[in-house]
């Protein structure tokens, strides 16, 4: 088939784009850097287009002939927004979201998979859950068959949160956590998610599906952090900070030129997840994902 994935430059977008191109489809990739899509599918054959979600003119041409559009892009620098570079969950996830559905209507898309997130609903007031419930209703009101996927936590190769956890981990023997660390947290490995989305591409896809999916272990995310500095074979102390102290520097860190965290980030990142995963095991019950040690082990 021949695939479009906005977003395909990304942590999970390439690794949708390695599953679908071992399957034989054909990848086409978004990217508002062409220079730098190019050079990270060196030698693969995906065919990059240079464009931005945020102005439909750029993209509209490149949905023409494609049977499916895979949608896996998000602001950069998330969680922190950047609103005056519109580098915000309305300006990319919601607004973004509904330029491409809409332009893909028109080119005669057949099958939109939209990857939202865990927790996603429209009684939510935070910005991240109002622009992903936008983005899902304007997939979902395109006229286009629909999937949408809310993952947990997705970790893997190039990730960089639980990655950067595990340089810590390595190097330090005390681990700040923010809060309590009794947020739940259901980590999927980012392969396997791939898998699932390359096997909603194969399969007939039904009217608007919906999968909250993470990985098969529900744990704390102190749990998380433990499991791994085991994992890694190091002993270390967990201190846990209140959040409204991380918050209060947050609030300062926010006016720096790349602030790396502001009060709402600080939420985002100590979120409660609880997953409803019924309807994904139902639909795909021969689909293996891995434990958080096979995960780590794999890479
Ligand atoms: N990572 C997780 O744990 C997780 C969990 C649940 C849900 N999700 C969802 O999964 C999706 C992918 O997450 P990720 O972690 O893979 O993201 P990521 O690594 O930050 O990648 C996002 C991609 O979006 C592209 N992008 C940014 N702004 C754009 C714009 N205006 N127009 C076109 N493309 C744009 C960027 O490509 P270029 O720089 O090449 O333009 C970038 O490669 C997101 O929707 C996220 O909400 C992620």
């Amino acid at each position: 088939m021949k695939i479009f994935i906005s977003g395909g430059t990304g942590f999970i977008g390439q690794a949708i784009a390695k599953a679908l191109l071992r399957q034989g489809h054909a990848v086409r990739v978004l990217s508002r850097g062409a220079k730098k899509a190019k050079d990270l599918f060196l030698n693969q054959s995906v065919e990059i287009v240079e464009g931005n979600l945020q102005d439909p003119q750029t993209f509209a041409k490149a949905l023409e002939g494609m049977e499916v559009v895979i949608q896996c892009a998000q602001f950069p620098g998330h969680p922190v927004e950047n609103p005056k570079k519109g580098y915000t969950y309305w300006q990319v996830d919601a607004l973004g979201t509904g330029n491409l559905a809409k332009a893909a209507k028109l080119a005669g898309v057949k099958h939109f998979i939209y990857l939202s997130g865990a927790g996603t609903d429209g009684k939510r007031s935070e910005p991240w859950f109002k622009a992903k419930w936008y983005a899902e209703q304007a997939v979902r009101g395109s006229g286009i068959t629909a999937t949408i996927l809310r993952p947990s936590w997705v970790y893997g190769p190039g990730d960089k949160s639980l990655n950067r956890m595990i340089q810590m981990l390595r190097k330090l023997p005390l681990f700040a956590l923010i809060g309590s660390g009794k947020n739940h947290v259901q980590p999927i490995f980012v392969d396997d998610l791939a898998e699932v989305i390359a096997a909603c591409v194969s399969t007939t896809p039904q009217e608007d599906q919906i999968f909250e999916i993470g990985g098969p272990e529900e744990m704390t995310m102190k749990e998380m952090l433990q499991r791994t500095a085991k994992f890694l074979g190091k002993k270390r102390i967990f201190i846990p900070i209140p959040k409204i102290l991380v918050k209060f520097g947050a609030f300062f860190l926010q006016f720096l030129p790349n602030p790396p965290l502001n009060p709402k980030a600080v939420d985002f990142i100590t979120m409660d997840v609880h997953l409803n995963a019924e309807s994904f095991k139902k639909t795909f019950p021969n689909i293996h994902l891995k434990t958080l040690e096979e995960g780590l082990r794999s890479y």
